[in-house]
């Protein structure tokens, strides 16, 4: 079960997406710097939107109502995990599996290096970053700092998790705000780190573009928006009559339209069902396996911009997906979760696991643009068995009972306490009291 906090902020009921399908898809329409680049990032765009889907089906089965998360956040967020798991290890090939990373780890690590600077190219339109909170106490490889570094731009910062972890939380809470332009607050809820948590993988994402053509505000009405055949709510509807990349389905039985933002580095796609109760079967078509939504979005940007009378309505959700170690687990990682867990590459004895996965999402559509926001928290914690496992070191007299387990009443106790020649004294108690 997902815990789900949903507001709406705008005085309009919450809006129901149930006969609109959002694919939020970030685009990259830039001069590469080369061929094998352009290849390259063409592959991790494919695994990218395949994750993206998964992910989606996963979620829409556990979210009745609206749903909006940021795939990419948690995707970069485990990346960086799987840097620190050992080579070749359950841990990271079902990660592999998960992201449909290349055999070549170093192929892998260039790739979301690729991705992220070709994302990030106007800075104005999307921010990403990455950062990596350890506690201040806790060792991790060198390497593993470099390398993510290196290909995911995190830096590291210490923090005092054992002795503080409350005050670790807003340190981290903080940070994420700003990253955000204070959309996703509170991303780490209190009680989330203790004094177990060793490490705090985050990934925080943040996108405002302008339309290339706004809605004119003084089109906006409310309107119905049909939850089924009969069903509705009133809505804030915007309209605007323009030039789009447009297509009707037929097989799909469902609209495609792309809305671009300013400077023609970033869509919207916008999927609608040709039947007030078509989404449920839409989304099924749309994540199975054999539907490939990059040349989808190909052939949509390649089907030549009609005039579309578009009706959209405005809307702002805000989402916490604080059960995604069930969602992934369905997706087929599980070693990470538990104490078979290897991140030899950040710890080389063995000690930790990842415990928890937060994301939170954030999304605004009106007449002028769209602002989106999501950051994912990975927590990584030592494995239970370990903190348990506390030391007993027999070096030094001491006490012992023999007891009844099950009455707790004891039979025997006696003392350790050899003397001083080495040899212990087996009849402690003088043989005539007996
Ligand atoms: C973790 O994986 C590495 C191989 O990458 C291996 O050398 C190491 O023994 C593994 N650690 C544990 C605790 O299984």
């Amino acid at each position: 079960m997902v815990k789900q906090s949903l507001q709406s902020r705008s005085a309009s009921p919450v809006i129901a997406t149930s006969s609109l399908v959002l694919v939020f898809i970030l685009q990259v329409i830039m001069a590469m710097p080369d061929v094998s680049s352009q290849s390259q990032l063409k592959e991790v765009a494919v695994s990218t939107n395949r994750f993206a889907l998964d992910l989606h089906k996963v979620l829409s089965k556990k979210n009745a109502g609206n749903m909006f998360c940021s795939p990419l956040s948690l995707q970069v967020a485990l990346a960086m995990a799987s840097v620190g798991a050992g080579d070749n290890t359950k841990s990271y090939n079902e990660i592999k599996a998960l992201l449909r990373f290349p055999d070549d780890k170093s192929k892998m690590l260039s790739s979301y290096s690729l991705l992220s600077d070709a994302l990030t190219n106007s800075k104005d339109v999307l921010k990403m970053a990455n950062r990596i909170y350890i506690d201040q106490k806790f060792k991790v490889k060198p390497e593993y700092l470099e390398t993510t570094k290196k290909y995911f731009k995190s830096d590291a910062q210490a923090v005092d998790l054992l002795q503080n972890a409350a005050a670790a939380g807003a340190v981290i809470n903080s940070w994420v705000e700003q990253q955000t332009n204070n959309k996703i607050k509170d991303l780490i809820p209190q009680g989330a780190l203790t004094p177990e948590t060793v490490m705090v993988l985050i990934n925080a994402i943040h996108f405002k573009g302008d339309w290339k053509k706004a809605f004119e505000k003084e089109m906006t009405m409310k309107e119905k928006f049909y939850l089924d055949e009969s069903k509705t709510v009133d809505v804030d509807m915007m309209h605007i009559t323009n030039d789009y990349n447009f297509f009707h389905d037929e097989k799909l039985k469902a609209k495609f339209l792309e809305m671009p933002y300013k400077g023609d580095e970033f869509s919207m796609i916008f999927v609608l069902p040709d039947s007030k109760t078509g989404l449920a079967e839409l989304e099924a078509a749309i994540t199975s396996e054999s539907f490939d939504l990059t040349k989808k979005i190909e052939g949509l940007q390649n089907s030549g911009p009609v005039k579309v009378i578009v009706s959209l309505p405005k809307f702002e959700m805000e989402q916490t997906h604080d059960t995604l170690v069930d969602t992934l687990k369905e997706l087929g990682v599980e070693e990470i979760f538990s104490d078979k867990a290897n991140f030899s590459n950040i710890d080389p004895n063995g000690r930790i696991k990842v415990s928890k996965i937060i994301q939170k999402a954030f999304v605004a559509v009106d007449e002028k643009g769209t602002e989106a926001a999501a950051a994912t928290a990975q927590i990584i914690r030592k494995k239970r068995s370990l903190i348990e496992e506390k030391e007993f070191l027999a070096e030094h007299p001491f006490m012992f009972l023999i007891a009844s387990r099950v009455s707790c009443i004891s039979l025997f106790v006696g003392r350790y306490l050899p003397d001083s020649n080495g040899e212990h004294d087996s009849d402690s108690v003088p043989r005539d009291e007996l």
